[in-house]
């Protein structure tokens, strides 16, 4: 592995290993962007590492510059009730230092979970954790159903006259904190290998959030990358990026998904 100690990591590169001790080798604020998932639950032992969510997100804390962001991508067990696992973690950034910028939702289309005795759960959280005010945030937008000059509904004076007058309603307005994506093989990605994984999320939640919170350039980090989702989108958008995953196996699914420059000179 190719860090210098305590220094700034190469960028471009996928580690396998336990993302506290990859990261703990870096130098303080050096990340713009996080975006990742943790593993279902922290139950779970992945290669021998068992997972801790405070610790992980400490080291995250640490290397992420003032003003950058961490989107962590989480869902609750359901096992007779719900787990709340996804609160804790937020506390635990919270505890980090991080602020708790916002608490956004991914909502899936296709779902296919479903509860006997309660409504599918569709949904998981994305928490916006933020070192400080985000440096950057380039909204993204949605086109309005109506739009174009109209009159006021109401324009009310002092006088309590009513003026109504034209007034033009604009094209695009900034979404919600709402994100719905397809899941699934088309809907997640196209890369048939990436369901080799078993918890791909939709390339276009990464891309959406990479969009949103870097410029290119910038630095993204997946410290439980999985089959690389966020490093793929990252680099499609022209950003530097990091890989890490405990799992080998996953981390050679991540490097067969990512496009060759030749492909990526295609796409930009
Ligand atoms: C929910 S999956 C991430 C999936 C990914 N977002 C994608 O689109 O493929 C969580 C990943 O965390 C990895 N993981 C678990 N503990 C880890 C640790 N301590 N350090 C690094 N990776 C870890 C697992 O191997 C697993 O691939």
């Amino acid at each position: 592995m190719s860090i210098n100690k305590k220094g700034m990591p190469d960028a471009c590169r996928f580690h396998v290993g336990d993302a506290v001790s990859v990261l703990d080798s870096w130098c303080d604020d050096c990340v713009d962007l996080t975006v990742t998932s943790p593993p279902y639950e922290n139950l779970r032992d992945y290669n021998g590492y068992s997972f801790d969510a405070a610790k992980m997100i400490q080291a995250i804390y640490r290397v992420t510059k003032e003003g950058g962001v961490c989107v962590w991508v989480v869902g609750d067990k359901i096992n007779g009730g719900r787990s709340l696992v996804s609160f804790d973690h937020a506390y635990h950034a919270r505890n980090a230092g991080f602020v708790v910028h916002d608490v956004m939702i991914y909502q899936k289309k296709n779902t296919p979970f479903m509860r006997a005795n309660a409504y599918t759960n569709c949904y998981e959280f994305m928490f916006v954790f933020t070192k400080g005010k985000p440096k950057t945030f380039n909204a993204l937008k949605v086109p309005t159903v109506r739009h174009g000059w109209e009159r006021s509904v109401s324009n009310k004076g002092p006088d309590a006259v009513n003026r109504k007058r034209p007034v033009e309603l604009k094209k695009e307005k900034v979404r919600t904190n709402i994100w719905q994506y397809a899941v699934g093989l088309g809907g997640s990605t196209s890369d048939r290998v990436a369901f080799q994984h078993p918890a791909v999320f939709p390339e276009k939640l990464a891309e959406d959030h990479i969009l949103s919170w870097t410029e290119a350039g910038d630095l993204v980090l997946d410290p439980m990358c999985g089959s690389g989702t966020t490093c793929k989108m990252a680099k499609v958008h022209g950003r530097r990026w990091i890989g890490v995953d405990v799992s080998e196996e996953y981390v050679e699914i991540a490097r067969q998904r990512l496009p060759d420059d030749t492909l990526l000179s295609a796409v930009l």
